[in-house]
């Protein structure tokens, strides 16, 4: 009997015993722990190791680890070794290192494939990733008055049009109108008003395509390729393709922060027309991708507690008043930075907000075989090319610092009515308590405009409407993206609005 006439059961055996062999050679080749190294968690599966209990839920499996194991472990994740340090007192020695534990490596590889542009380096664009981290000065200091104030009217502006007429109960989903509010304002203040007629109509096309790539955005963080992902690529080409300089010298009254980026990139020969587009999306990416979804919430939270609502709106008014504006149908309030600083309970309850829905995991990569030195004489031996990864959303939940921390309390951040930054852990005064933006070198550089971003709608909101939920249903964090930002909540909620009588 030759090899074609084997019967099928053969073949299956054999490929069954072929697949068990190299299953065997994987695991007896697979990473084992040497002196002074973490306790390690390899998994049985080869390659991916414990990337799919980890995708599941990342926040429960390193906290059952950290029961078993301590604050420090390495787990191997799709092909990378991961140590994690859990205890928020030993951050501050893996922040500070950044000669040893680089971080733009990381985020380079990571946003080029995402986004679709080429890698940041050295050899073809000298400079290119330290200019456009020098750019970052615009979104600080004077001229982050200067893009707020523009935020504030843009914002101004997007409730007139689209809530003036709600003399009577509106009602819409909560997700889909932060959506389109947060996407619509922060477009025109970074990248100008479309001109045309339907202006509004152009950008909500540009937000329809955004939000179709998003839903892929986790995937692909997880390095899937793109080709498996539906219209995923398709859609990410055409959102580029808005970015072409030919449709952005169309539109009008920018930021110096985009502008700025425009002329870097203009520099780069080597930097195609579609390659510099790419680059601007991905921007947008990262001034929106996560300020949505947070808006949401803390619009959420606040809907849901109605003791909340009403301290922050009195605050609100209290402003208003204090200051001789009248919210009205004209919607033309100014607040300088003093005054959105001042609103410490509308801040409060932003911050108690994030603490709850943020979950980004800070990474880091090890440029050498080293020793991580760490308090209390403790060590750490670290390979060349390991992830070193802080995980803030542990942090945030741990009852230890936060009382009760399921629950959503909007003042938690206050302290005899001044803003609260004082936390502690078994007794000691932690330095980070609250990490939505990251850490060190990769903080996010949009974090005061975010900040202000998001006070800024709340205060339009409860300033110009009664707002109340038209749904009674729970809504829970989706955690498909736990460990890369801001979690979207898993279903949509319905709530209604109505111009406030101007008498009250
Ligand atoms: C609630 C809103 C926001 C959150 C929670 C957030 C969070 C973050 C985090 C955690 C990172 C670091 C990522 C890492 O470590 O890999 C980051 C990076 C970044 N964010 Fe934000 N962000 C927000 C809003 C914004 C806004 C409004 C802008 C700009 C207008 C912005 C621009 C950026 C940029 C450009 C980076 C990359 C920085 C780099 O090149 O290293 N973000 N953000």
């Amino acid at each position: 009997m030759g090899p074609d006439t084997l019967p099928l059961g053969t073949y299956g055996g054999a490929a069954a015993a072929a697949a068990l062999l190299l299953w065997a050679a994987c695991v007896l080749c697979r990473r084992r722990r040497k002196t002074g190294e973490p306790p390690l968690i390899n998994g049985w599966i080869p390659y991916l190791g414990k990337a799919l209990i980890f995708r599941k839920d990342a926040f429960k499996f390193l906290l059952d680890q950290q029961k078993k194991l301590g604050d420090i472990f390495t787990v191997h994740i799709a092909g990378r070794y991961i140590t994690f340090i859990m205890d928020p007192f030993q951050y501050v020695y893996v922040i500070r290192n950044s000669k040893q534990l680089e971080f733009h490596e990381f985020a380079n590889k990571m946003a080029s494939k995402t986004f679709d542009y080429p890698a940041l380096s050295k050899g073809k664009f000298p400079d290119l990733k330290e200019n456009l981290h020098r750019i970052y000065q615009y979104l600080q200091g004077k001229p982050l008055d200067i893009i707020s104030d523009h935020m504030m009217k843009n914002l101004q502006d997007i409730f007139e049009w689209k809530c003036s007429q709600a003399t009577d109960w509106e009602t819409e989903k909560m997700y889909k109108f932060c959506c389109s509010v947060m996407f619509e304002a922060s477009f025109v203040t970074l990248y100008g008003r479309v001109p045309a007629a339907d202006g509004h109509k152009v950008i909500s096309e540009i937000r329809d395509k955004f939000i179709k790539f998003d839903a892929s955005f986790p995937y692909l963080a997880a390095n899937i390729p793109i080709e498996l992902l539906g219209a995923t690529k398709k859609v990410r080409k055409e959102l580029i393709h808005h970015f072409l300089l030919q449709n952005m010298t169309k539109w009008l009254g920018g930021s110096k922060v985009v502008q700025a980026r425009q002329d870097i990139f203009e520099k780069y020969e080597l930097l195609g027309d579609y390659d510099k587009a790419a680059h601007h999306f991905a921007f947008l990416w990262a001034s929106v991708g996560n300020t949505i979804p947070a808006t949401f919430w803390a619009m959420y939270y606040l809907l849901r507690h109605p003791e909340a609502l009403a301290a922050v709106r009195d605050e609100i008014d209290h402003l208003l008043q204090s200051t001789g504006q009248k919210r009205g149908p004209t919607y033309n309030i100014h607040l300088t930075r003093e005054q959105l600083d001042n609103l410490v309970y509308l801040e409060s309850a932003l911050n108690e907000s994030l603490r709850m829905c943020s979950s980004s995991m800070n990474i880091r990569i090890s440029q050498e075989d080293f020793v991580l030195k760490l308090e209390g004489n403790q060590e750490v031996v670290l390979r060349k090319g390991d992830w070193i990864a802080l995980y803030p959303q542990i942090l945030h939940m741990d009852p230890e610092v936060y009382e009760d921390p399921k629950e959503y309390k909007f003042d938690r951040y206050i302290e005899n009515g001044k803003k609260k930054t004082t936390f502690y852990k078994a007794g000691r005064k932690l330095k980070y308590f609250l990490m939505p933006f990251g850490s060190g070198i990769s903080m996010c550089p949009g974090r005061f405009l975010a900040m202000n971003e998001m006070k800024m709608f709340l205060f339009i909101l409860l300033s110009h409407f009664d707002v109340e939920l038209a749904e009674n249903k729970a809504v829970r964090l989706d955690n498909s993206r736990m460990g890369l930002g801001i979690l979207l909540p898993d279903v949509d909620i319905a709530f209604r609005y109505k111009l406030r009588s101007l008498r009250n």
